[in-house]
């Protein structure tokens, strides 16, 4: 076994799955501007620090992915952010890519960003603690797009991504993300995502990937946010499951799903059945941002002095995530 699959099964493993806490400060202003919570890194530091010493981070949270920002601050027992993290068994990741600019030569899609001096930089998180990185390619979907253009690109960028991470000694998240938005049906979906997913492989083939020491955090296959014709879990699952049976190579060793704008509730339910339904090797788990925090947000906003409080939102959420990536995840359960 090598050390990167290790690593990558430190995190997947025992139903645990990951906290994506890797808002970049622009993101994580419009978080806390929704619940009017002035956004100042010391506010940033309180809530992300009120999640990191929950006591769910045992069993629930293999990995948290940090910002640049927070994997340089230090806690209030004085151990740096990535001490705390690892002081409950996680393990501490960063996300590394600059963001996702416009694509010259097709000006309506994207093309993400941070390969210029990322050995450097990758060298320096790693210091500070961190075992495993993300970048996040982003796609849309409409009659046009995802164009080639934007499908050979953002392959190409993870693919040179992932293998300066691995050269550094760390597990790449590799994030391809199909958006919601859109009337588009879930077939359309499966049909962009298979085409998106295939062609990172292809790209990892050329670039010498050890895919035994990557983790794909891919989307769901959903319908558009605008679709008329909603479908339901089993469907999701369905769909999902073919998407990366027929893409994904067998020597990854796990999948984690982003939640996408997906609710607390259909997260989970849908990972739920993703898993009761799982007859893949691959470890299916969560890697979640949105549908882990939003409601430990929300209540943490109304005193952001009441850790305890906010803890007990959080833990909740982590319990039923965790509980859904083992398929026994029910109602009656979330209800409790
Ligand atoms: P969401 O679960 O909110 O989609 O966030 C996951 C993530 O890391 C996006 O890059």
């Amino acid at each position: 076994m090598s050390e990167l699959n290790k690593i990558a099964l430190k995190i997947l493993s025992n139903n645990k799955g990951i906290l994506a806490a890797d808002e970049s400060n622009g993101t994580m202003t419009k978080r806390l501007d929704s619940v009017n919570v002035p956004s100042n890194p010391e506010n940033r530091l309180l809530f992300r620090e009120t999640l990191f010493s929950a006591e769910s981070m045992k069993n629930c949270i293999g990995g948290v992915i940090l910002y640049d920002e927070t994997i340089k601050q230090s806690s209030n027992s004085k151990k740096t952010i990535p001490e705390l993290i690892s002081s409950f068994g996680a393990v501490p990741g960063i996300k590394v890519d600059t963001g996702a600019k416009v694509l010259a030569g097709s000006t309506e899609e994207k093309i993400t960003e941070g390969l210029d001096g990322l050995r450097e930089r990758l060298q320096i998180y790693y210091k500070l603690g961190a075992r495993f990185t993300k970048w996040r390619g982003v796609y849309n979907i409409s009659d046009k797009y995802p164009s080639k253009l934007s499908i050979n690109s953002n392959a190409h960028a993870l693919a040179r991504y992932s293998a300066l991470v691995q050269e550094c000694g760390m597990v790449p998240i590799v994030e391809p993300e199909v958006l919601m938005d859109g009337n588009h049906s879930a077939e359309i979906c499966l049909e962009k995502t298979s085409e998106v997913i295939k062609k990172c492989f292809e790209e990892f083939m050329i670039h010498n990937i050890d895919l035994s020491g990557i983790i794909l955090k891919p989307n769901m296959i959903l319908g558009g946010t605008n679709s008329n014709k909603k479908i339901s879990s089993e469907e999701v699952a369905r769909l999902t499951l073919k998407c990366l049976k027929e893409n994904v190579p067998s020597d990854v060793p796990g999948i984690a799903f982003l939640s996408g704008g997906q609710t607390e509730i259909e997260a989970t339910e849908n990972l739920n059945l993703i898993n009761k339904y799982n007859d893949t090797n691959f470890i299916m788990t969560y890697s979640y941002g949105r549908a882990l925090q939003q409601s430990a947000l929300k209540f943490w906003s109304r005193d952001i002095n009441n850790i305890d409080g906010t803890q007990k939102v959080f833990n909740h959420r982590a319990n039923m995530c965790t509980l859904a990536a083992q398929g026994k995840w029910s109602v009656e359960l979330e209800a409790k």
